[in-house]
């Protein structure tokens, strides 16, 4: 059946496959986006695009939220923290605003978030094993995806069900962390950042279109998940994997102090791990594609 589908964030490394995956399937879909030219050009005008509220109309039957900032695109000063929560939290205010006001009765709404909710581990061979039971960090993304989640809220109100995706690194193609490390490790500058002993949790794309198209379907799908494939992997196994992979030697080492010259505060995201497995995906019998990273990174190579 064809659903009319909203999504924000849909111009995104993540959203442009979902809206390509919907598209073959002969959905009705509206993009919220503050590029509707963009929007037009990528699809040819198969897509709605709407830059405001106002503009959005009609009903639908799915939402999907994914829009904000890019974490790790500069250094969190002050007035960069602050555009990272509007992005997410004031837009997602807003489209509550929105749903309540238009009467919106959503099937099923999907709201973005990350496994940097968690908190960080400090890293080490013994990680905490974290599934979607464990508690709220403290730090600044713990709060950021606690808060983002806490406004989504609202839209339980007008949805059947409300599903909160809470992702790891996404592993793909010309975006996510890839898009940075590709090219310095394709010249044989890559190498192991702090200890190596850092824990990522890490999904394929694939993996993540296909999961979000299983919750979206499944009628029983409800509450929080973790998009993480089953086999985190410590940062030492991640770049020398990626090495491998690419053929190349990854003997430059990143020490922590150089990474926290470099990033500030965000170098946590780098020196820090996670060990993060998706508990209610595989209770719902979810299957991945890619369980081990370099299945995930050769299939990536390529296509890149
Ligand atoms: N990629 C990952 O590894 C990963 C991991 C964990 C969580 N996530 C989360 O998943 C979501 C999608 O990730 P992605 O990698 O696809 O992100 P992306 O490629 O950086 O795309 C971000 C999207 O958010 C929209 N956006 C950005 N700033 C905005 C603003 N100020 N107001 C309104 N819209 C804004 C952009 O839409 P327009 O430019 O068209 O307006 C764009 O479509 C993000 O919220 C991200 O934090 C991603």
């Amino acid at each position: 059946m064809t659903k009319r589908i909203l999504i924000t964030g849909g111009t995104g490394f993540i959203g442009q496959q979902l809206v390509d995956q919907w598209l073959l399937e002969g959905h009705d879909i509206t993009v919220f986006s503050r590029r509707p030219a963009w929007v037009a050009r990528r699809w040819q005008h198969r897509v709605r695009s709407a830059i405001t509220w106002s503009e959005v109309q009609g009903e639908f039957h799915w939402l999907v939220n994914l829009a904000g900032e890019g974490i790790a695109d500069r250094r969190w000063s002050a007035a960069r923290k602050a555009v990272l929560r509007q992005s997410r939290i004031d837009l997602t205010h807003e489209m509550a605003n929105w749903a309540t006001t238009t009467q919106q009765s959503f099937e099923v709404v999907v709201s973005g978030s990350a496994i940097g909710i968690y908190g960080a581990d400090a890293g080490g061979p013994s990680p905490t094993i974290l599934t979607e039971d464990n508690g709220f960090g403290q730090d600044f993304s713990a709060q950021l995806c606690r808060d983002w989640e806490h406004a989504a809220q609202a839209l339980g109100a007008r949805s059947e069900r409300l599903i909160y995706l809470r992702t790891g690194l996404v592993m793909g193609p010309h975006g996510g962390m890839l898009k940075r490390l590709w090219l310095p490790f394709s010249l044989g500058l890559g190498g192991v950042i702090g200890t190596g002993q850092q824990y990522l949790s890490w999904i394929h794309i694939d993996d993540y279109c296909r999961a979000v198209q299983r919750l979206l379907s499944d009628t029983q799908a409800s509450g929080v998940y973790n998009l993480t494939a089953p086999t985190p992997v410590s940062q030492a196994e991640f770049t020398t994997t990626l090495g491998q992979v690419l053929s190349r030697p990854t003997l430059l080492p990143m020490p922590a102090f150089v990474a926290r010259m470099l990033f500030g505060e965000m170098s946590d995201l780098l020196l820090q791990g996670q060990y993060v497995v998706p508990l209610a995906l595989q209770r719902q019998g979810f299957e991945f594609q890619y369980e081990r990273l370099e299945d995930a990174l050769t299939q990536i190579a390529r296509t890149w």
